[in-house]
C-alpha cells in the first residue's frame, strides 16, 4: 500500500484547534491524515466528516482511522457538495473544516490511475472512477484549439500551442494510449528540460485538472464556502498550484470585507455584510525541513479565516 504523507499538519491542527464535541469537515479525506490528528485533538467525542471522490481513498481512510468508529462518516463525495451532505446528516456548520487540495501520492503512486509521466499507464487521471470522462477521451477527442486551451490556462504551459498540434498530428496516425505516448510528444516538443522539472509537468498538471474539473468544484465551494461554518469556526485550504491559490485568496478576501460596492460608493447598495475574518494575510508556508523530508510539500500554501 502506497502512504501519503500530510502537509502542513502541525499548522492545520494549530489553526483549528480541535476540541470534544465538536465537529468537522475534511472535504478532501485522501489518506486521513489531517482527519486523525483532528479526531485525536477532539476527542472523546468530536466528529468528522470525511469526503473524497475516491473510492480508494476513502477505503484507506475508513481503515487507517477505524479505531474512531462512529467518530468518523465517510462519504464518496466532492467538496463541492458539503453544504447538502451536511443538511442531510442534520448538522448544517460545522466546528472547522480542511480542504487539502489536489492529488495524494497514493493516486501519484498507483500504476493504473495514469496520473504520472514517470510511471507508463493509461491515459485515465479521474479521481471518481465511476466518471465517464478521462484523460485518453480529452486527448484523443478534444480539438486543437480545446487542447490549446486546457494546457494553457490549467498548466500556463508556454508551448501550449505547439503542443496541441503535435499531439493532433500524432494521434490522426493512433490513437495515443499511454502517458508514457503522451509525455514522449511533449518532451519531443518543448526539447529544453527546465532545472528539476520534467518537461511534460504542467500538460499533465492541466489535463489532470480538466479531467477532474478541480477549479469548478473549488469555485462551486467557494461561493458559499463560508456557510458550512459556525460562527467561530474556521476553515483551512491548502493549495499546490497558482491556480488554487489565487481563487482561494480572492474567497477569501471578499468573505473579509464589509461591503462589495465599487469604490466611492456613498450608500452601499450590494447588500453584503463580513462573512469572516482572515486568519493568514501572507499564505503559511511548509518550513525548508517539512520540503526535506517530504518535496511534495514544497508547492503547499495554507490560508485560513474564522467565520464572523
Ligand atoms: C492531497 S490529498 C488529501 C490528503 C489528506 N489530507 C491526508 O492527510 O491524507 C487530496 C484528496 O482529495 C481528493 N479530492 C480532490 N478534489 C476533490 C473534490 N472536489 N472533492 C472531494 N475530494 C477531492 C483526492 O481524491 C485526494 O484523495
Amino acid at each position: 500500500m502506497f502512504a501519503h504523507v500530510s502537509v502542513l499538519v502541525r499548522e492545520v491542527i494549530e489553526l483549528l484547534s480541535p476540541g470534544p464535541g465538536k465537529r468537522y469537515l475534511d472535504g478532501t479525506l485522501g489518506g486521513g491524515g489531517h482527519s486523525e490528528q483532528i479526531l485525536l485533538g477532539s476527542g472523546p467525542d468530536g466528529q468528522v466528516l470525511g469526503l473524497d471522490r475516491d473510492d480508494e481513498a476513502l477505503a484507506v481512510a475508513r481503515e487507517r482511522l477505524s479505531r474512531f468508529g462512529t467518530r468518523l462518516i465517510a462519504r464518496r463525495a466532492s467538496f463541492a457538495q458539503a453544504r447538502d451532505i451536511l443538511t442531510i446528516l442534520g448538522w448544517h456548520a460545522v466546528d472547522g473544516v480542511i480542504l487539502d487540495l489536489g492529488i495524494s501520492s497514493m493516486q501519484i503512486d498507483s500504476p493504473e490511475r495514469g496520473f504520472s509521466f514517470r510511471i507508463a499507464a493509461s491515459l485515465d487521471m479521474r479521481m471518481d472512477r465511476s466518471q465517464e470522462l478521462d484523460a485518453s477521451r480529452i486527448v484523443n477527442s478534444y480539438s486543437e484549439a480545446e487542447l490549446e486551451g486546457i494546457f494553457r490556462d490549467y498548466g500556463e504551459e508556454p508551448q501550449a500551442r505547439r503542443i496541441a498540434r503535435a499531439i493532433v498530428a500524432e494521434r490522426k496516425l493512433k490513437k495515443l494510449e499511454t502517458t508514457a505516448a503522451l509525455a514522449e510528444i511533449v518532451t519531443r516538443v518543448k526539447k529544453s528540460r527546465q532545472r528539476g522539472h520534467h518537461p511534460a509537468t504542467q500538460v499533465f498538471q492541466a489535463l489532470r485538472i480538466a479531467v477532474n474539473q478541480e477549479l469548478s468544484e473549488l469555485e462551486r465551494f467557494l461561493d458559499k464556502g463560508y456557510e458550512t461554518l459556525q460562527p467561530a469556526g474556521r476553515m483551512a485550504i491548502i493549495s499546490f498550484h497558482s491556480l488554487e491559490d489565487r481563487l482561494v485568496k480572492t474567497a477569501f478576501r471578499k468573505w473579509s470585507r464589509a461591503c462589495l460596492c465599487p469604490p466611492r460608493t456613498l450608500r452601499c447598495q450590494c447588500g453584503w455584510s463580513r462573512k469572516a475574518k482572515l486568519l493568514t494575510r501572507k499564505p503559511i508556508v511548509p518550513s525548508p525541513a517539512e520540503i526535506d523530508a517530504n518535496p511534495r510539500a514544497r508547492s503547499a500554501k495554507l490560508r485560513a479565516v474564522e467565520r464572523i
